[in-house]
């Protein structure tokens, strides 16, 4: 099986298209803003560390996100790394414990990712994503798989999703560059429908 990344600016659909893709293929899906969020959530000493660079839309340093995604694969194959490189050096560093097969870029404009987040809600009791235009739940205000609460994340805010794109630009836009250099790089249009987005990178995988 492939290890596949997600590369993408924030809103551009990742976390969306990455549990269709765990369903459909069986990936283990790596998400480190997942994983950020549950440290955050347990108040642990990495949680405590992560949740100001969060809350302010700065990336959490390389070498702490690095030992954070090694202890969970370690040279596991079939691997879904989602938000995940995000700089040039994290990408060095994950070659150093794992290969990866192909990036999937997801390529979105600007003014689509902030109209999607400023709408997104999420689950406060199991983290399903919703979308208030696009994916609403079926009872406002509550989860369809759990019943917990939606809520809105803290860096969906407008001020906090400007930095997050800066953010990007500045530090994760390289690697579009970086793995076209090493050929693993394949782009897909996501400003489609969910649906059509999935099948498209599905078509790529296979
Ligand atoms: P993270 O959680 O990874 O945030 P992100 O990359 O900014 O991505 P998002 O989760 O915001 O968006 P997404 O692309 O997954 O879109 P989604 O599917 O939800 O990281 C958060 C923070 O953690 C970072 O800012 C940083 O501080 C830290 N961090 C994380 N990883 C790090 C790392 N490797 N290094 C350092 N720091 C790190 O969709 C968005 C919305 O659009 C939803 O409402 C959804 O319903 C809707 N939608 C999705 N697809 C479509 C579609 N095709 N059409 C219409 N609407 C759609």
């Amino acid at each position: 099986m492939k290890n596949v990344v997600l590369l993408g600016p924030p809103g551009a659909g990742k976390g969306t298209v990455a549990s269709r893709l765990v369903q459909a293929f069986g990936f283990l899906h790596v998400s480190t803003g997942d994983m950020l969020r549950e440290e955050v959530a347990k108040g642990t000493p990495l949680g405590e560390l992560a949740r100001g660079y969060m809350a302010r839309g700065e990336l959490v340093p390389d070498e702490v996100i690095l030992s954070l995604v090694q202890q969970r694969v370690d040279a596991q194959k079939g691997v879904l790394f989602d938000g995940f490189p995000r700089t040039v050096a994290q990408a060095e560093g994950l070659e150093r414990f794992t290969t990866v097969d192909v990036v999937v870029f997801l390529e979105v404009d600007r003014e689509e990712v902030v109209r999607r987040l400023s709408s997104r809600r999420i689950c406060e009791k199991c983290g399903a994503v919703y979308n208030l235009v696009t994916q609403p739940p079926k009872e406002p205000g509550k989860c369809d798989r759990c019943g917990g609460a939606l809520l809105q994340r803290e860096d969906d805010k407008p001020e906090v999703v400007a930095r997050r794109f800066e953010v990007y630009m500045r530090d994760s836009a390289p690697l579009v560059a970086y793995y076209e250099g090493r050929g693993l790089l394949r782009r897909v249009r996501a400003d489609r429908a969910p649906e059509e987005v999935f099948r498209a990178v599905a078509e790529v995988l296979r």
